[in-house]
């Protein structure tokens, strides 16, 4: 047990900076054994600031020598403390000169300076600069950078820093050196070099504007030929920019750069964004449809951050969705223009959706439940969440919703009018939609400061004398931890009502301006609410929360038949589906039940024709389609149960698919013919859409194949064009049950591409997602010489895909999916904290489960918690999901 208790930061704490540092000179002598640091740090004190001590963050680096205004301090005129270096009394007008030492070889943890297959890259957000050199390190510190950059010229011929190379030549030793200068001021977190041995894609690019920037994707020799599409959505990202928010790229050079080891996504360093190879390296022989929307939206929101995160940054990291809250949301809207049809925009906003209810909807109602804004944290590396990321989306979506287009728009200009150039909190950006809009979002806060998902009650009643259909809406949120209490929320609820004949109803209610209109958003302020709405003709079904308007549960008491016409009829497709999903969810939950109780199970005729209906449906998109019949997940459905027994729900989900696929072989089997995507390979969303209907049916095939499926499978695999169909033939092998057909294609799949890391992860991940993989098979896995805990993106490929995506395996009743965990954990936390503390999490929801899963649960629990060496980050997630 760790005797020492990690420190909690509160927002209300915050003071500002005692110093501001107008410029910066960096100067890296860069050895994977011994890189030394020079800085040259020009500040003042901040008038706003009460104190004269300069406080400097530095951790995991030996500091050689500190000199103020050109004198030498002697130890007795600072003090170094783990984590600060603090120098007392110092005067007006400052320049430190400060010399530091490091071993970027021995940084596991991809914080900072680190090397990654034999090249230098750093990672600076949250609080990686710190380990590179003493500094301020805090978003409120904006200074301007120059970079002086030594390295051997063999081993590291590109050097790269932000902003604009100035100079660069040759130090006659073999060492070269380039020096950089960012015009921008900027926080360390933004701070990026590059040392490496890379080539790259470059193009000339002409804004809007006339002037011309340059955009270069940088990775290893071998991958140059899987960068057009990154090069592609670029370019489409800053035109995106300029069109819809009149943003301009403010720099003459933008570059991207492909990392291998890497915790995240990717980071929006300035003018150097640095990405995992898995956003950004694609073409058709190892990328599915799925990586190439991942890459779009990626890259998107990174270029997207250029304003929304670099040129207004976040006062402190409280403000965190800020930024991310944002730029998702922008990277949504990007995503759904790019495809451009209406479907296409609905069929982004159901995957939002999606992921809503598979991950953040969880951790709302979980141990590590915080507000969009928290109050509090232990690690910030623990809060780069979906909260913060999906759920301020959501926020800043609302923002739209209720002021439409135009007025987002002109608050997201006052918002730049107002803050370009400053670290700013949420409450300004929420001032700055109100005030462009003349609008009052005072109630609005509470979606910054109260976590939990609220739900939506409705009740309805017709009134057929007067002709008007009244809809009651109430709110409650749930307590989550430190917050008991909740109050109301202000929540649009976009509305229509349908006809018996399937129409949307012109829609007039009292104290609303609806003006006949089929969609309304109405705006639940007060803990219930009655609306009316007047000269309707016909006992309407009511479309509720269209376009998932809100990020709540809604409610409401449909009988079968409303859903049915609803997933018939909706003019909204998102609450079309949503109507599907409604009608499996209390299926799948009367299943589970039945399961549990040893009763039989039986799914009735009249979901199995909307089924069928639907798949045959050919007016429909087929990436609408292949949506629509997709159940609600494993996880979604545990959710929905207040005791989560994790093997009945697998077996009755297993039940509706196989009942599904036997009853609706033909049509399935003539979907899979029809749409078939002959020719080049393309990742448009028509196309993707169509091999997602074409593999879902081949999926539902493969449940209990015949000699006939097997072989439409094997043929798939063997003679995709692209690897959206060979690895969905691959994993419809896999989970057909046949062992020899699936090892027979596993073995051929990692031989062809045993060179291709990001395929190799495919390989691991599938495997380790398939119900038949027991814990004993994925230490199997583990034994394999291309599996590593070291790259974040192979331990992931195994184990998350494991724990968080094979729920009925880890949940094996003898508790030894746990006991795995437990050791997981423990061997990534002495690599790498952020990404153990990751895995950590998919404990969360331990108290939800029978008890007999329950009590193996807190043992691991216990286990982690009881090491004696355990990483803040592992500390607050473990001490929180065991806190009462
Ligand atoms: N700001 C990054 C983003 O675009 C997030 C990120 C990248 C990050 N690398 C990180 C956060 C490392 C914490 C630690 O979303
Ligand atoms: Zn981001």
């Amino acid at each position: 047990m760790r005797t020492d208790s990690p420190q909690t930061i509160y927002r209300k704490d915050y003071t500002p900076p005692s110093f501001l540092v107008d410029s910066v000179e960096l100067g890296f002598d860069l050895d994977p054994a011994r890189t030394v640091v020079a800085s040259r740090i020009h500040m003042r004190h901040n008038p706003a600031s009460t104190s004269r001590s300069i406080e400097l963050h530095g951790e995991h680096i030996e500091l050689v020598q500190v000199r103020l205004n050109g004198k030498l301090l002697k130890p007795s005129q600072y003090k170094l403390t783990a984590g600060m270096l603090t120098i007392p009394k110092a005067p007006d007008d400052v320049l430190l000169e400060i010399e530091t030492v490091l071993a970027p070889q021995d940084n596991t943890s991809l914080s900072g300076l680190y090397v990654s297959n034999h090249n230098f890259f750093t990672q600076c957000e949250a609080e990686g600069f710190r380990r590179i050199t003493f500094f301020p390190d805090r978003p409120d510190v904006m200074a301007r950078y120059t970079v002086m950059l030594r390295a051997d010229k063999d081993k590291y011929p590109v050097l790269l820093s932000n902003g604009n190379l100035i100079e660069e030549g040759d130090l006659g030793d073999g060492r070269h050196y380039a020096k950089w200068e960012d015009p921008f001021k900027k926080p360390s977190y933004l701070f990026a070099l590059v040392a490496a041995r890379l080539v790259c894609q470059e193009e000339h690019y002409r804004l809007k504007s006339g002037r011309e920037v340059l955009l270069q994707v940088w990775v290893e020799e071998g991958n140059l030929d899987k960068t057009d599409y990154a090069m592609q959505s670029l370019k489409n990202s800053i035109r995106w920019d300029e069109e819809r928010f009149g943003l301009e790229l403010d720099l003459d050079r933008f570059m991207i750069v492909a990392v291998g080891d890497f915790n995240m996504g990717a980071m929006e360093n300035k003018g150097l964004n640095i990405f995992n190879t898995k956003y950004v390296l694609a073409n058709s022989r190892v990328a599915t449809d799925v990586d190439y929307a991942g890459i779009e939206a990626v890259v998107g929101h990174e270029y997207f951050h250029n304003w929304t995160g670099n040129r207004v940054t976040c006062r402190d990291w409280f403000q965190l969705s800020l930024k991310e809250g944002l730029t998702v949301f922008r990277d949504q809207e990007f995503s759904a223009d790019m495809i451009g049809t209406d479907t296409g925009r609905a069929v982004t906003r159901i995957d939002q959706v999606r992921t809503l209810r598979q991950a953040q909807f969880p951790e709302d109602a979980g141990p590590m439940a915080h507000p969009v804004r928290p109050d509090s944290f232990v690690e910030i590396n623990n809060f780069y969440t979906v909260t913060i990321y999906e759920k301020g989306a959501e926020v800043v979506r609302m923002y739209q919703t209720l002021v439409g287009r135009d007025g987002f728009r002109k608050g997201m200009d006052l918002y730049f009018a107002r803050h370009d150039g400053q670290a700013v909190q949420c409450d300004d950006f929420r001032a700055a939609m109100a005030d462009a809009n003349g609008r009052d979002f005072s109630q609005f806060e509470r979606w910054y400061s109260q976590a939990g998902t609220p739900v939506v009650t409705a009740s309805t009643r017709y009134d057929a004398a007067s002709q008007t259909f009244e809809l009651t809406l109430a709110q409650s949120c749930p307590a989550t931890p430190g917050q008991p209490k909740k109050l109301p929320f202000h929540i649009p609820v976009t509305v229509g009502l349908l006809a018996a004949d399937g129409r949307d109803l012109p829609l007039h209610v009292d104290g609303v301006a609806s003006n006949g209109a089929t969609s309304v958003v109405l705006e639940l302020t007060e803990a219930s609410q009655t609306f009316r709405f007047t000269q309707v003709g016909e006992v309407p079904v009511p479309s509720l929360l269209r376009d998932f308007s809100a990020p709540v549960v809604l409610e409401y008491d449909y009988t079968d038949a409303q859903l049915l016409h609803l997933f018939r009829h909706d003019s909204d497709p998102v609450n079309r589906w949503e109507a599907g999903q409604r009608l499996a969810m209390e299926r799948l939950l009367k299943l589970t039940g039945a399961v549990a109780a040893g009763e039989p199970l039986v799914l009735d005729e009249t979901f199995i024709a909307a089924q069928r209906a639907l798949l045959a449906d050919d007016t429909l998109d087929p990436a609408f389609r292949e949506l629509a019949l997709i159940l609600p997940s494993e996880t979604i459905i545990a959710e929905r149960m207040a005791q989560v027994d994790p093997q009945a729900i697998h077996a009755a989900r297993q039940f509706m698919r196989t009942t599904i696929a036997a009853a609706l072989k033909p049509e399935l089997l003539a979907q899979y013919h029809a749409n078939q995507t002959p020719g080049e390979y393309s990742p448009d969303a028509l196309s993707a859409g169509k091999r997602a209907l074409k593999n879902l049916a081949l999926s539902y095939l493969l449940i209990a194949p015949g000699a006939a499926e097997l072989d439409l499978a094997r043929l798939q695999f063997d003679n995709a064009g692209n690897m959206t169909d060979r690895a969905a033939a691959l994993a419809a092998l896999i989970h057909s049950g046949s062992q020899p057909h699936a090892q027979a294609a596993l073995t051929s799949f990692y031989a062809d591409f045993e060179n291709e890391a990001l395929v190799v992860d495919k390989w691991f991940a599938m495997q380790a997602a398939a119900p038949t993989t027991d814990v004993q098979a994925v230490r199997q896995l583990m034994a394999h010489p291309a599996f590593t805990l070291k790259n974040p993106n192979r331990a992931r490929s195994l184990i998350f895909n494991f724990t968080n995506g094979n729920p009925s395996q880890f949940h094996a009743v003898d508790g030894s999916g746990y006991a795995f965990w437990a050791e997981q954990v423990i061997a990534l936390d002495a690599l790498n904290p952020q990404v153990a503390a990751r895995l950590a999490r998919s404990m969360d929801r331990w108290r939800r489960y029978v008890p007999a899963l329950q009590s193996h649960m807190r043992d691991a629990l216990e286990q982690v918690a009881g090491q004696a060496s355990l990483s803040n980050d592992v500390m607050e997630v473990v001490s929180k999901a065991l806190a009462n």
